[in-house]
């Protein structure tokens, strides 16, 4: 009896479906989270995690250039991150004749590594809480200007005593809970960080947008760099003198592999989540944000996909520009559907009701009114806003314009701005792209959200069609020999060239119009969302509250799990090279992978090569190219996306449907040494096994 009641138990437990962890959690207070981390299996300690007095796992992973995470794993400061983090640079290096973007790139030794000039790495050095010292002064009779005033005076007396006191340091004072808290956070730089190796993108982009947000998953997503010191290990700008980074801190890999339910961790700098705004917030992004730029990208996307389809190098151009194009517009559309499955708006609508009735008789009443309120005053300029940036903001030439009118104006050189510029464009493009974006800024606007610059310049030509021939015939932006001609005496020339005055009358519009009012509100929203979360806080009080994302280093665990993404389908967490085979097609530019791949998986053997995992960690935008780690603390995957019923969890993050996808290291490992045969890159690693 006893027994079957156990079977039954262990049975139950079995069943009930794994809950994902939401949370990122600030290394400095995972002390708060160990005992669960522990309990869910962690083997390490908060002082293993982020320690000031000795090195710890924080001091081997890297915020990585402007936008992704990158983890330390050798003696000789080699690095990990995505394929799609190094994609820039690795397109930056590519011509037709040497495309490593296509074949992919090797160093066979450091020599032949390739610097980078612009892209920097930053170690966090420590954080500390300094609220007390960055409200030091405060009396509750200042006015919200009064207090930002005295924020800012005192951040900076705190910053100013850290900044530049050595080579690379900074530091910056970050407000957390809508700056109901202040943090400081100081960084060491290194700015010498060489390209090592890279996949070919049949292999580090394999899927494509088409797989991208998406499980299965089968890309081979990471590309590996080296930090480079001075002598004394400092930061340094590039130079051949420089040496290889000897890290505090670097990841030990394991081979041992995972499996599901395995613990794991996520160590890296997630961008943006508003976890705790109101049902306004959410009902603009999921109901008006995310479907109108979703359609503005579809046109621009095609008009892209037609021209890069045609023409080898027209690929190579736009290979950069449309992935991030891409890559937003699938994630919204994953978003607002997420937001409308899960009923966002109004879950969040009943929460506010709970919460109305709770502040009916304290401070808080009218709160929630105040901030609807706001978000109606705001949307119509933040929309006309948004248009702007989706539309006028994308036509090439305008915007090359007043790059290279500031730099005459500042005294730069204007080559830099142009070679860059005209290596990458291809006039076609931009011209179609010009009647479909400013077609759909003049259908979807009304006529009080319109420049008058827009009104008087249709009228004057009669159609889009004609607006644009006449821009592109007559600007000297089109040519670049005239443009590398250009001094700073051509100015006042520049600002009648078409291009120019087009961009800047919205600019200014922009500036005058919408901008001031936007910014206005957005601040007005900002400090009510403060009091709204100190309000939540003690409305909850039995509740962990975990500060949203800021690009600041953040913890967050879970475990490796499948999902079921809509009826009867059910997801497992692990994908194979088999899986890489069966979606192999020479015919599909995104499943077309190389003929070595082919001729290796030939050889038998390799059908379970681990490719890709899922797991239940709360990430987002920025937490690309970060350590996945096992309950050792041993790098095991590196993360890189998340599925697409989950790419809600940016507002709202639910449990069923959340999960981060990551390479497995395993097929890194494989990758370097089969398709790369960088043997020497893995004898620099260290194995748990
Ligand atoms: N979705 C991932 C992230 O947001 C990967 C994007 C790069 N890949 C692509 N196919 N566009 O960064
Ligand atoms: N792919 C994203 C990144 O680049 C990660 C994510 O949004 O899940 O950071």
């Amino acid at each position: 009896m006893k027994k079957t009641f156990l079977l039954i138990l262990v049975l139950l437990t079995a069943l009930v479906p794994v809950k994902a962890d939401e949370g990122m959690w600030l290394p400095l207070l995972i002390s708060s989270r160990i005992d669960d981390m522990q309990a869910k299996g962690f083997r390490l300690t908060a002082e293993d995690i982020y320690s000031v007095n000795k090195a710890s796992l924080k001091d081997a992973v890297v915020r990585f250039g402007g936008g992704c995470t990158g983890e330390v794993v050798s003696p000789d400061g080699l690095l990990f991150t995505n394929h799609h983090c190094g994609y820039g640079q690795i397109q930056e290096h590519s011509t037709v004749e040497h495309d490593y973007l296509k074949d992919g790139f090797w160093a066979m030794s450091k020599e032949e590594e390739l610097p980078n000039p612009g892209l920097t790495v930053s170690f966090l050095q420590s954080m500390e809480d300094v609220t007390d010292r960055v409200l030091k002064g405060y009396v509750p009779s200042m006015t919200n200007g009064q207090r930002d005033s005295l924020v800012q005076a005192n951040s900076r007396i705190i910053t100013d005593a850290i900044n530049n006191q050595a080579k690379g340091i900074r530091s910056s004072v970050e407000g957390l809970y809508y700056a109901n808290q202040y943090f400081l956070f100081v960084y060491k730089i290194y700015s010498d960080v060489r390209l090592v190796g890279a996949p070919p993108s049949s292999i580090g982009k394999f899927g494509g947008d088409t797989d991208n947000w998406m499980w299965p998953r089968h890309t081979g997503d990471f590309s590996i760099f080296r930090i480079y010191a001075d002598k004394n290990n400092e930061p340094a700008e590039y130079s051949k003198d420089n040496v290889p980074y000897k890290p505090k801190r670097y990841f030990t890999i394991s081979r041992k592999g995972v499996k599901e339910g395995d613990f794991t961790m996520v160590y890296g700098t997630p961008g943006t989540t508003k976890e705790y705004v109101t049902s306004d917030e959410v009902r603009y992004t999921g109901e008006v944000s995310d479907p109108e730029k979703i359609a503005l990208r579809t046109m621009r996307l095609d008009i892209q996909k037609k021209y890069m389809s045609q023409d080898q190098a027209v690929r190579i151009q736009y290979s950069s520009k449309n992935a991030s194009v891409s890559n937003a517009w699938k994630k919204w559309q994953g978003e607002a559907k997420g937001l409308a499955r899960r009923k966002t708006v109004e879950s969040k609508m009943d929460y506010e009701d709970r919460f109305r009735k709770w502040a009916e008789n304290n401070q808080y009443k009218g709160l929630l009114e105040q901030i609807s309120s706001l978000y109606e005053r705001r949307n119509p300029y933040f929309r006309a806003q948004e248009y702007y940036n989706e539309t006028v903001s994308t036509i090439e030439l305008l915007t090359f314009a007043s790059r290279v009118h500031s730099a005459l104006k500042d005294g730069r050189p204007v080559e830099t701005v142009a070679d860059a510029f005209y290596k990458d464009y291809y006039q076609p493009i931009d011209e179609e792209t010009f009647v479909a974006m400013m077609g759909a800024f003049d259908k979807q606007l009304s006529s009080a959200f319109k420049p008058a610059y827009h009104t008087q310049k249709l009228a004057q030509y009669g159609s889009l069609e004609a607006w644009r021939n006449d821009l592109f015939a007559r600007s000297i932006f089109t040519d670049k020999d005239k443009v590398l001609s250009l001094t700073k005496e051509d100015l006042p020339k520049i600002e009648t060239d078409p291009a120019y005055e087009m961009y800047n009358a919205y600019n200014q519009w922009y500036r005058k119009e919408l901008q001031p009012t936007v910014s206005r509100l957005g601040q007005e929203i900002n400090l009510a969302n403060r009091r709204y979360m100190k309000a939540q806080m003690e409305f909850q009080p039995d509740k962990t509250f975990y500060p949203d994302a800021n690009r600041t280093l953040r913890v967050s665990y879970g475990q490796v799990a499948g999902y079921n993404p809509s009826d009867a389908i059910s997801y497992s967490p692990i994908s194979t090279l088999k899986g890489i085979i069966e979606k192999d097609n020479p015919d599909i530019f995104d499943y077309n992978i190389p003929q070595t791949l082919r001729d290796i998986y030939a050889e038998g053997g390799h059908d379970d090569q681990p490719v890709c995992f899922l797991a239940t960690n709360h990430t987002s935008g920025g937490n690309s190219g970060s350590p996945v780690l096992n309950a050792d603390g041993e790098l095991i995957g590196i993360n890189f996306d998340r599925v697409w019923e989950g790419t809600m969890s940016d507002l709202a993050f639910d449990p069923e449907f959340c999960r981060n996808i990551s390479l497995d290291i395993r097929y890194l490992l494989f990758v370097v040494e089969k398709i790369g045969h960088a043997q020497w890159l893995l004898d620099e690693m260290t194995f748990a096994d």
